[in-house]
């Protein structure tokens, strides 16, 4: 049994060395931000959360994750169980915060009783005519122009030091269960996407995924959900017009089955749209890849290193 288990990623963490420009990429990405205060960028998206990207001033770099706890008594037995206080947590939204530090040193925030704010209207859903059902009839299909519209952050993937070790050390806290273990060999995992246990309730595919990669320990992307596969295109479209850098995509993934779209910030963190993605229960169990299904698509681009491996 783990300590508690945990509902949600909440946000991401970043330091940069200018506001103002992190700012400009997260609008252009689809994240309305602002200074608080503390001198903190904080980003939302259309959804409930107060924010899902914060940025500090400093040198470039990720500086941790937030996970959503179900209610405060959760993290009274999350601090108890380490050793440490409940907080207030001095951020949007306000609530209390646990803060531990996890294998490889990252800032994880557990959060409850964050105030949620109001959601912003989404487009509605166009109706799609496809070959076998024309749903859409004498109504043109006319879009605006722009940047996605970012609704969540789904998840987010860790480059780890040892993987069961910090594997071990999120799943004991946090309840995490594992969707698909990677394997470079028959028996030898080398990562895993992790959903939260929800009990009946289908959750995203992946919350957290942790990869022990060849480059050591590091942040490898954050993930936000988008309002559909039009809005995914859209953002693309805009993130290409503003002159970002793409990373990978447009493409469909083999494990999470989500569309996909990589992009980086100005100081290289990667970021993901996604839309579409698989959602599970806690019954739906837990199941082995390889490393190519785990770079591999459905349809779209393959994964840069896949295109250097092939090149030699
Ligand atoms: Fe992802």
């Amino acid at each position: 049994m783990s300590i508690i288990k945990i509902a949600d990623i909440a946000h991401v963490r970043f330091t940069a060395p200018d506001l103002a420009e992190m700012a400009n990429f997260l609008e252009e990405f689809g994240l309305r931000s602002e200074v608080g205060d503390d001198g903190v960028l904080y980003a939302r998206g259309a959804g409930t959360a107060p924010f899902l990207h914060a940025t500090s001033e400093g040198p470039s770099g990720f500086a941790g994750l937030g996970l959503r706890a179900d209610s405060v008594d959760d993290l009274e037995r999350l601090a108890g169980a380490e050793g440490v206080a409940v907080e207030d947590f001095a951020a949007p939204g306000g609530g209390k915060v646990v803060r531990l530090r996890d294998p490889d040193g990252r800032l994880v925030e557990a959060l409850a009783g964050q105030a949620p704010v109001e959601p912003l209207a989404l487009e509605p859903d166009a109706v799609r005519n496809t070959a076998s059902s024309y749903e859409r009839k004498r109504t043109a299909v006319r879009l605006s122009s722009g940047p996605s519209t970012v609704v969540r952050l789904g998840h987010a993937v860790l480059n780890v030091s040892d993987f069961r070790v910090v594997e071990a050390w999120y799943k004991e806290r946090f309840g995490l269960i594992t969707s698909d273990e990677i394997e470079a060999a028959p028996g030898f995992a080398i990562g895993a996407f992790l959903r939260c246990d929800r009990g009946d309730t289908p959750t995203d595919h992946h919350t957290l995924f942790l990869l022990q990669a060849p480059t050591g320990p590091g942040f490898n992307h954050a993930a936000f959900e988008v309002a559909n596969v039009d809005d995914l295109m859209r953002g693309h479209t805009h993130l290409k017009n503003a002159g970002r850098k793409a990373a990978w995509g447009v493409g469909r993934h083999i494990l999470g089955s989500q569309v996909f779209d990589y992009w980086k910030d100005p100081w290289g963190h990667e970021l993901e749209h996604w839309t579409d993605g698989d959602l599970f229960t806690a019954a739906d169990g837990s199941g082995k890849s390889t490393f190519q299904e785990l770079l591999g698509v459905q349809w779209g681009p393959p994964h840069p290193m896949m295109t250097a491996q092939e090149a030699g």
